[in-house]
């Protein structure tokens, strides 16, 4: 029956490529029920052919790794690759879809991955910017976008969502994630997994999502890129495991399996976390792929000699697929027939490749994401771009604002900094497929916005950096700087001329994108290069400084807090950021974000985050008191506390009221507070509601996120925001490890963010 399909199914490919566009003539009659189905395929399968499918190589132009993988053409025809990943246009898909279902013996189609992380063609903000927006409709909305139009392109796996919580800025990864906060980074990663999945993984415009990095890469120590994970599992379990059970629980189709370290043992071989954790206690029926390279890794970790020893540890810890190591093709066959794995292991591993597939509906259609007409219509389409700039408006937090923003719409700006004429930056990092050119940057999108009515008076100021070295690494992997020949003195005495002939100084500043994601951390997370000189020297002018930040990353920022009239973080906006940028400054935009970081005042205070544990000896603002948990050179407190972000109007909290006081057996205790918009503008406003478990078995975090609603308030408008918490709201790993609640004391807090709250208070009986 299935031979009959195939038979049909490759006459129809090669009487045309028609066949393989339009969807429906392909459609043999629907392969049999999964189970049914796989079974007799694993049943034809040599071994050979089984570890084939475990193979998903690289094939294309992004190397994230050392290494990149070689005859994969060949590979593909021999059978010897199950998926492969960085080839993207339906041409270049069906090229290699071709070769896997014409000239294989048993015609099993490939998976097609790729890292689309914030958007496809289409770029969206970077993820961190996407979670400031607190609108899991926008970001759900983003994935779907992306998720149409990689599916357009030929894809039909995306490497997203990450979903690490991170807590130390330096990281350069943090752009990828939604923040630091547990409850907001879940909801984030079920939004992103429903926008790329859909209802249906079967239709041809969805996706399947791969929830990455399994487990714990966000804690990597000092912050530094593929640095080890020390520990505990409460923590583990409380803070840094819920964004993955949460995707997975929304239906992900497949998990990445982590770079790094978890007290002493790699995760690509542990067993723990990969087979005792993932998929016996959290039940995970999925895919699990490894990361680029970190099976072979497992050598230079040091717990295995070889790659055949790395191999054995890697598919016994439970990896499915070996990301471009080959160590699985390589080293699986002998390692079966010495015994040292069992063939069962290999078998289980290729069922779920197998199984992936045929819920793709690639059995069915190996090119049911093959089509040309398709992907005109569809990839950057200009819906998709309007959407794009939406989303990207609703990221950005203004830290301060001395009422010098919006822009007046008259007069003359000095747009200065080497961000303010940029469209590379603009796209961020992981935007591989996304085209930079079409990207809009600042300057373009005040000119649009402003018309002939400002005069813009335009000057670099300064290079991004001045250390050559960090220029050519940034240069070497896509940075697109261009090298200024002007000297840095002369550059920033010309921005002091624009700003003197202007009314008000627009000052774009900030990180260039190679300086955050992969492998880009950075001990210093202030401004690089010049970039601080520049302000100064435009402050000295009189004129009001606004700060529009590009970053992928918290930033200490306490000399612009203190002089600049406004600072705006609008992250790495993508394709649509300086028209977003332009929407927030010339107001037709009110800005709404909030930060889902902390961010510090210093480096050397970091990870500063806000759900700490209290300490025995809490510093509580006695400057005598010596011995209490505190620096002697500088105070504990953040530049700005997670969830903050101003907005042009203002908002009065006000009381916290409960409909009770003690909460037993299965009531839930209602939290309302009357929001004001007390401005003259219409604003959004996040509410968040935060609670603290005075006494346990264990400590318990000053605060923990438990809910927040993101509503739209008229000016003058007052609103009664409703929350419900539920017991299994207040439940933590207990002195016992074991998930429960304890009676006692909670206090409740709703606010604008984590600082500035109202409080109340119930026990639980
Ligand atoms: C990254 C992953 C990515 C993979 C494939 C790795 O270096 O850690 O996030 O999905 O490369 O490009």
């Amino acid at each position: 029956m299935k031979k009959l399909y195939f038979v049909i199914a490759l006459a129809l490919v090669l009487t045309g490529n028609t066949s393989a566009q339009k969807k429906k003539p392909v459609q043999a009659p629907p392969v049999k029920p999964r189970n049914e189905f796989i079974a007799e395929l694993l049943a034809k399968m040599t071994i050979e052919e089984k570890i084939g499918q475990l193979n998903l190589v690289s094939i294309g132009f992004d190397v994230t790794g050392p290494i990149v993988s070689k005859n994969v053409e060949e590979k593909v025809q021999k059978g010897q690759v199950g998926g492969v990943f960085n080839t993207f246009t339906p041409v270049a898909v069906r090229k290699l879809q071709q070769m896997a279902v014409e000239k294989t013996r048993l015609k099993i189609p490939l998976l097609f991955g790729y890292d689309v992380v914030h958007g496809h063609r289409t770029i969206f903000p970077i993820p961190l910017g996407l979670s400031a927006t607190w609108d899991l409709k926008a970001i759900e909305q983003s994935a779907r976008v992306a998720g149409d139009e990689a599916s357009a392109d030929g894809l039909n796996w995306v490497f997203s969502p990450m979903v690490d919580i991170a807590r130390d800025p330096r990281w350069g990864r943090i752009a990828e994630g939604s923040g630091e906060d547990p409850f907001l980074g879940s909801r984030v990663a079920e939004a992103m997994v429903r926008g790329y999945q859909g209802n249906d993984l079967k239709a041809d415009n969805t996706v399947m999502a791969c929830v990455k990095h399994f487990a714990l890469y966000g804690g990597a120590s000092a912050g530094r890129d593929y640095n080890p994970v020390e520990m505990g599992e409460r923590t583990m379990r409380e803070v840094y495991l819920p964004p993955y059970k949460a995707a997975i629980d929304a239906g992900a189709g497949s998990v990445m399996s982590s770079f790094n370290d978890i007290d002493g043992v790699p995760v690509g071989a542990s067993r723990r976390m990969l087979t005792d954790l993932l998929r016996s206690e959290w039940n995970f029926k999925g895919l699990l792929a490894s990361d680029y390279t970190s099976l072979s890794e497992l050598i230079p970790h040091g717990v295995a000699a070889n790659e055949a020893e790395a191999a054995a540890l890697a598919l016994i810890a439970g990896n499915d697929m070996d990301m471009v190591s080959e160590i699985y093709i390589n080293h699986l066959p002998a390692l079966v027939k010495e015994g040292k794995v069992s063939e069962q292991a290999i078998t289980d591993a290729c069922r779920r490749v197998l199984e992936a597939k045929y819920d793709l509906g690639l059995f069915e259609d190996p090119y049911r994401y093959v089509n040309e007409k398709r992907a005109a219509a569809t990839l950057m389409k200009a819906e998709y771009r309007n959407i794009a700039r939406d989303i990207a408006r609703r990221s950005f937090v203004l830290l301060k604002n001395n009422n010098v923003l919006p822009l007046k719409k008259s007069g003359s700006i000095a747009l200065v900094g080497p961000l303010a004429n940029n469209k590379r930056d603009m796209i961020g990092n992981w935007s591989g497929a996304g085209d930079w050119k079409q990207a809009v940057s600042v300057s373009d999108g005040l000119k649009t916005a402003f018309g002939s009515a400002v005069v813009i008076n335009y000057a670099k100021g300064c290079n991004i950096t001045n250390d050559a070295q960090m220029l050519a690494r940034l240069n070497a992997h896509g940075g697109e700087i261009a090298a200024e020949t002007r000297g840095e003195d002369e550059l920033i005495r010309e921005a002091v001329e624009v700003a003197k002939r202007s009314d008000v100084v627009v000052a774009v500043v900030g990180e260039s994108q190679g300086m955050t994601g992969e492998a880009a951390s950075r001990a210093d997370i202030g401004l690089p290069g010049r970039q601080l000189d520049l302000l100064k020297a435009l402050k000295a002018t009189g004129k009001p400084l606004v700060i529009v930040l590009i970053n992928g990353r918290p930033m200490t920022l306490p000399w612009e807090n203190e002089n600049a009239d406004a600072i705006l973080v609008t992250w790495f906006a993508g394709t649509e950021a300086g028209n977003a940028i332009a929407d927030v400054l010339t107001g037709a935009y009110n800005p709404a974000g909030k930060l889902t970081n902390t961010w510090p005042q210093h480096v050397g205070q970091v990870p500063l985050f806000y759900n700490h544990k209290a300490t025995g000896r809490p510093f509580n603002g006695e400057q005598l008191d010596k011995y209490k948990s505190r620096y002697m050179d500088l105070s504990n407190e953040p530049l700005f506390p997670f969830g903050f972000g101003l907005s042009y109007t203002t908002f009065s909290y006000g009381d916290v009221r409960l409909d009770r006081t003690k909460l037993a057996g299965d009531a839930t205790v209602a939290v309302r507070c009357t929001v004001t918009n007390t401005g003259k503008m219409d604003g959004e406003e996040v509410v968040q509601l935060y609670v603290r478990d005075v006494t346990g078995s264990v400590t318990r975090p000053v605060k923990e996120l438990k809910g927040f609603q993101k509503i739209l308030l008229k000016a003058g408008e007052s609103r009664e925001v409703l929350f419900e918490i539920k017991r299994s709201d207040l439940a933590f790993w207990n002195i016992d490890m074991k998930l429960v609640i304890e009676p006692g004391l909670f206090h409740v807090f709703v606010g604008g963010n984590s600082r500035d709250v109202k409080k109340a208070e119930f026990s639980v009986e």
